[in-house]
Order: structure tokens, then sequence, then C-alpha cells
């Protein structure tokens, strides 16, 4: 399960050099055939589209199992976390709850 800033309208480089160490068939490590998804939390007027277009791009490069149903937006604003960093929006937690499931599943 993956989540990321968009940096200069990308993949922050450091994030993409890990996925690049876990390229490999049957290399322990290996992302290959893993099941995957991540949730787009940005709030932003361009939702931080161009960084994943650029990760579904290098999780298919490395062949990891892009979980469609668990791959989505969930706009989370700065005022919806709770001084104790946690996020207790109903609609929020009923969303990840939801793409939590499906990538098990
Ligand atoms: C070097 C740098 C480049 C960024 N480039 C983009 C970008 O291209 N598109 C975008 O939507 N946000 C961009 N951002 C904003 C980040 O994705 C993120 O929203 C911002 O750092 C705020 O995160 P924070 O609330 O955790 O501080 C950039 C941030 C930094 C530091």
């Amino acid at each position: 399960m993956f989540s990321t800033p968009e940096y200069a309208g990308a993949l922050p480089g450091a994030f993409k050099n890990l996925l690049e160490w876990a390229v490999g068939d049957a290399d322990v490590g290996s992302i290959y055939d893993k099941p995957v998804g991540w949730i787009n939390v940005s709030a932003s007027p361009t939702g931080a589209a161009d960084a994943y277009r650029s990760l579904a791009i290098v999780l298919g490069y490395v062949h990891a199992a892009i979980v469609a149903e668990a791959c989505v937006r969930i706009p989370v604003t700065r005022q919806m976390v709770g001084s104790d960093g946690l996020i207790t929006d109903p609609v929020v937690c009923e969303s990840v709850t939801a793409v939590l499931d499906a990538l098990v599943s």
C-alpha cells in the first residue's frame, strides 16, 4: 500500500529509487507479482495526478500486481488531521477500510 506526495510533477526520486531496488523475479524483497495499491490523499486542485501516473508506470515496470479497487483518491485536508496526527473523518476511515479490504481479498 503506497501513498506519496508529488514532487516536480512526478514520483519523489527517493521513492522511485526504493522501487528500483525491488525489481526482480524470485529475488528476496522483490515486488514482482505482489499485490499493490495506493491511496492518493492530495487535496490540491491537480490531485497529484502526475505522481500517481508515474507510480503506476514504475509499478507496472517492476511487474507488481496492481489491484485496481485498491487504487483510490481520498482527499484529506490539513483540517481533517487531529492534533494527535490521527484522522477520524468517517468517510475517510470507511474509504481506507474498503481499500484495505480490496487489497487483502
Ligand atoms: C520539492 C517539492 C516539489 C513539489 N512539487 C509538487 C508538484 O509538482 N505537484 C504538487 O501537487 N505538489 C508538489 N509539492 C507539494 C508536495 O507534494 C506536498 O503537497 C507538500 O510538500 C505539502 O506536504 P505537507 O502538507 O506534508 O507539508 C512539492 C513539494 C516539494 C517540497
